[in-house]
């Protein structure tokens, strides 16, 4: 048992080593981009976050043109906003553990719900929207291969300049 132990934790100091060596802007913005894609985002706020979602699902704005900060941003990911078609995000949330704009009560009436994100991931997702979504309202080639898997080639980005 005890090797086996401490064998896990020398693989995740290795791996924790290794993901440091990897944490360049480009590694996390592109970690972020998986979260918004898995997250299931882009079905109301576009593949691009520029808010051209799938008819199918109802429209989310761009975010390229949010003027929310960090906090803000976190918040209203984790928590939706009641009344409208943005989902809740965070399985505590409107708890004591996650408190939603001021209510710990539980989650109040015609309140969306989506798939969960962990703390770490929505930190991560906050972060590249920070860094590659918000303000970025001329999408360049480089910008639309974040979401495509860093492939500056994807057919989805052919329309963007280089
Ligand atoms: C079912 C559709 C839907 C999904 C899924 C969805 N959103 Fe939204 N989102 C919306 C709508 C609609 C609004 C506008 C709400 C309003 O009217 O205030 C919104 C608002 C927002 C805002 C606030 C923008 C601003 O400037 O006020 C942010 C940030 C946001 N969404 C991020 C996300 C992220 C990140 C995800 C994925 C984890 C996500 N959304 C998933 C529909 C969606």
């Amino acid at each position: 048992m005890r090797s086996i132990a401490t064998g896990r934790l020398a693989l995740a100091a290795l791996v924790m080593g290794a993901t440091a060596v990897l944490a360049s802007p480009s590694f996390a913005q592109a970690t972020g981009a998986n979260i918004w894609a898995k997250g299931g985002c882009a079905d109301c706020h576009g593949n691009l976050a520029a808010g051209d979602g799938d008819p199918a699902y109802p429209q989310g704005p761009n975010l390229r043109r949010t003027a929310l900060q960090r906090a803000e941003l976190r918040e209203v990911i984790a928590c939706g906003r009641p009344g409208t078609d943005m989902p809740y995000h965070v399985v505590d949330a409107y708890t004591a553990g996650t408190p939603c704009f001021g209510i710990t009560a539980g989650v109040p009436p015609a309140t969306r719900k989506a798939g969960a994100l962990a703390a770490p991931d929505l930190d991560t997702l906050v972060d590249f929207l920070l860094t590659s979504v918000k303000g970025q309202t001329r999408i360049t080639r480089a910008n639309c291969a974040l979401f495509n898997g860093g492939d500056l080639d994807a057919p989805a980005c052919a329309e963007f300049p280089r």
